[in-house]
């Protein structure tokens, strides 16, 4: 049996689930990160975040939340799922600007168009990134009753521990210095969990987060969650090598060109690609042991990460 007929979840049910659930989350993005802001930074921040990028981690948040639900199909999202998914995605997409700055991966392109220091300058970029980040927390400690404090402080802790120094910015930093080095498997890891697993795993856990979840259904959830962040970076670093910059989005074969360590580097494309579909195996077995009632869209998701084109 292929993996796609082991999902209780039919293609075009996660299709028409996402494509509901992705409307929801750029309407709230479109809401709460506005343009008026002082000195255009607003126009920045908005430039960075709306019209682009495949919103895996929102789509994982609220799979996440709703896989509990016995109807996850006709579920719309509620606020507080959607404060989760929006934060969850500006820390990303602020980490994205940096990440393309002169001083990291110095990039001209993301999402199909210029990258924001181009657009914008360096400052603005840096700024925008700044905002972006400080704007994700705020979502998390709303004044209005959307989610309770015990839910704040969780969601707040699980963002920043992902987003920090033991997190993906730690991650970033042993991107950086590993230019040029070969680094060993183990390491090679902990960086990719590091600088994206640990995003996404929070993305699994925050959705979690947002309504009740039995112990043990959230232990397998965040196997789950580790295994596809890990796979996640995998396949960006195949997709670096194996893409045209048009269909990415994003310039392609600069990983190499930046001698950078990736997984692709360090064992070749077709192990990559098998250590890829290893984890994705992985990601769907603790799924199960979940046991969770709506977990189609999560299966689904994993799927879609190691298959995906861009
Ligand atoms: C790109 O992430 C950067 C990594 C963490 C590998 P995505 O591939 O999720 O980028 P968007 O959000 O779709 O643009
Ligand atoms: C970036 O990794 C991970 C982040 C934390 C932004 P990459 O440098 O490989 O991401 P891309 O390929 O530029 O999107
Ligand atoms: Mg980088
Ligand atoms: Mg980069
Ligand atoms: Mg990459």
């Amino acid at each position: 049996m292929s993996m796609e007929s082991a999902s209780p979840f039919a293609s075009e049910d996660f299709q028409s689930w996402s494509v509901a659930q992705l409307a929801q989350v750029e309407t709230a993005l479109d809401r709460w990160v506005h343009a008026d802001m002082p000195a255009g930074l607003g126009v920045a921040m908005r430039y960075s975040v709306l019209d682009g990028g495949k919103r895996l981690r929102p789509l994982l948040v609220l799979a996440a939340a709703q896989a509990a639900s016995p109807a996850t199909v006709q579920a719309a999202p509620t606020e507080a799922m959607l404060r989760a998914a929006c934060a969850v995605e500006l820390i990303h997409a602020y980490s994205l600007v940096h990440d393309d700055l002169p001083c990291m991966d110095n990039d001209v392109l993301r999402r199909g168009k210029p990258t924001a220091h181009v657009q914008f300058g360096e400052a603005q970029a840096l700024l925008a990134g700044d905002a972006l980040q400080a704007l994700a927390f705020e979502l998390l400690v709303p004044d209005n009753g959307s989610l309770t404090d015990a839910q704040s402080v969780r969601l707040c802790r699980l963002l920043a521990v992902a987003a920090g120094a033991m997190g993906m910015a730690g991650g970033q930093a042993i991107d950086l210095a590993g230019v040029g080095r070969a680094l060993s498997q183990p390491e090679l890891e902990d960086m990719h969990r590091r600088k994206t697993g640990a995003l996404l795993l929070a993305s699994v856990c925050m959705g979690a987060a947002t309504v009740p979840m039995p112990p043990a259904a959230l232990a397998a959830l965040e196997d789950y969650g580790r295994a596809l962040g890990l796979a996640f970076q995998v396949m960006d670093d195949i997709l670096d090598v194996t893409a045209d910059s048009a269909t990415l989005g994003k310039t392609a074969g600069k990983d190499a060109a930046a001698d950078k360590p990736t997984f692709v580097s360090l064992m070749g494309l077709e192990p990559a690609r098998e250590y890829a579909h290893a984890l994705l195996a992985t990601a769907h077995a603790a799924l199960e042991r979940s046991a969770l009632p709506s977990r189609g869209p999560l299966h689904a998701i994993a799927d879609w990460v190691v298959r995906r084109t861009h």
